[in-house]
């Protein structure tokens, strides 16, 4: 009946409907290349909508990711396509999605959900918090000299261009060794490496050349990273647009950034997604020539089981304390918990009845904190986490801590 609301999952027959409530919602062409794609790697039964009537006016989809974490990896949720029609905003269709696809994950196991938001308002109610942040970097690369040696006396190294078609046994195990050291980067499944990463359709251009690949390689010929990059504009004012940059090792991701930033002809390097810890000002003579030009939050973590989301990361310190967590979606995880980590793992138990908190929070906020990203101390002085014991938040941030700031490589 219309005006009446159902949800059910659906599946292929339905992703015209899917890709037309999402085109609106997001304002792009129901047949762009994104949208297209999306037919190939949604996995359908994680694929939930709202109907009106006959009409589908919401659309959300989760992929079953590993998300990096520190120490290894983690099933999660990677919740995508949130879309409700204008004609249908603010009616809870939203919520009752997530809602949903929260609860499925947790029926499969996934102690993690994580997302990219359009806007910052919207999902930190379903206990979402910003875990990780990027910084975009631009260099004025015609004006000075470029990048200096930065591993002086170490291998020789050399970058040629590679064809994308075929690339993917080379890149696939340098993106497994970058996560590795880094959380928050979702695995990559071989479909999304070809039809996401590896691809480029001309609509997808707008205006930039094909996609470029160069590739270090040591002396040995092995590749120890690369750069996928377009370039834009006319001669002299050319921009090189990074899209990735992935190199296990320092001196092959350093090599890379000599490359991009001495191209012959290129005013301008634009990287808008790179970790806050990117070395690239540090390889100047002089810093300020790479600057950041834009900050902002990247993936959003979701515990969805806190005890199995801690114990399921390695820690940098021992700790004990009791935490006491809020949780309007999740009653499970609501509640005081005894968190002893010892010897690099955590032992989350339910405290002891009448246990008094070291450190109260919103579940939201344990998982801006989660992948170490986001320093307890920083939220107890926004006043977003409650300090009961003077000390906690800092001695918990020591344990909490990561060799290398949490980087989301992609908007999933
Ligand atoms: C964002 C969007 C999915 C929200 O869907 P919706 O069905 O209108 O959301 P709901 O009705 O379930 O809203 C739940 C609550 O979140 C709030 N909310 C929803 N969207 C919000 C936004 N963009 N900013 C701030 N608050 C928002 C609502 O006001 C409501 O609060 P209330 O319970 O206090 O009244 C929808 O507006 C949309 O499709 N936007 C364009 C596409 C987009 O940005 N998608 C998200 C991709 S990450």
């Amino acid at each position: 009946m219309p005006g009446e609301l159902t949800f059910r999952r659906i599946d292929a027959s339905d992703a015209e409907a899917f890709q037309r409530c999402a085109a609106i919602a997001f304002h792009t062409p129901c047949d762009s290349p994104q949208l297209e794609r999306f037919r190939h790697l949604a996995e359908w039964d994680r694929t939930l909508a709202a109907f009106d009537g006959d009409e589908l006016v919401g659309s959300s989809a989760a992929y079953s990711h590993k998300l990096s974490v520190p120490g290894g990896e983690l099933p999660s949720a990677g919740i995508t396509w949130i879309a409700v029609l204008p004609t249908h905003r603010r009616r809870g269709i939203l919520t009752r999605m997530l809602d949903e696809q929260i609860a499925a994950a947790r029926a499969r196991g996934e102690p993690l959900a994580a997302l990219w938001a359009s806007e910052g308002a919207i999902y930190g109610r379903f206990g979402f918090g910003p875990a990780a942040s990027r910084a975009r970097f631009t260099v004025a690369t015609g004006a000075g000299a470029p990048p200096r040696e930065a591993h002086a006396g170490a291998r020789p190294l050399r970058i040629r261009f590679h064809e994308l078609a075929g690339a993917r046994p080379l890149l696939g195990p340098l993106f497994e060794r970058v996560r590795a050291q880094r959380p928050g980067m979702p695995t990559r499944t071989d479909d999304w490496w070809d039809r996401r990463v590896l691809t480029d359709a001309a609509a997808e251009r707008d205006g930039a050349t094909d996609k470029r690949l160069v590739v270090v390689h040591g002396d040995d010929g092995a590749a120890d990273g690369y750069a996928i990059y377009r370039e834009r504009g006319e001669e002299p004012a050319v921009t090189l647009e990074l899209l990735e940059l992935i190199a296990p090792a320092d001196d092959a991701a350093a090599a890379l950034w000599r490359f991009l930033c001495s191209v012959d002809l290129v005013a301008r390097l634009d990287a808008p997604n790179r970790p806050l810890d990117d070395p690239l000002p540090l390889l100047f003579a002089d810093l300020r020539r790479a600057r950041v030009s834009e900050l902002g939050d990247s993936l959003w973590v979701r515990l969805l089981d806190v005890r199995a989301a801690l114990e399921g990361r390695a820690w940098a310190a021992d700790a004990r304390l009791t935490l006491a967590l809020r949780d309007d979606r999740i009653a499970q995880n609501a509640g005081s918990w005894s968190v002893e980590i010892a010897g690099g793992a955590a032992r989350v138990r339910p405290a002891p009845p009448g246990s008094a908190p070291d450190l109260s929070t919103d579940v939201r906020w344990l998982g801006a904190a989660y992948l170490g990203g986001t320093p307890l101390t920083r939220l107890v002085a926004g006043g977003l986490v409650e300090e009961h014991t003077s000390g906690a938040a800092e001695r918990l941030d020591v344990a909490l801590h990561v060799p290398r700031a949490p980087w989301a490589p992609e908007v999933f």
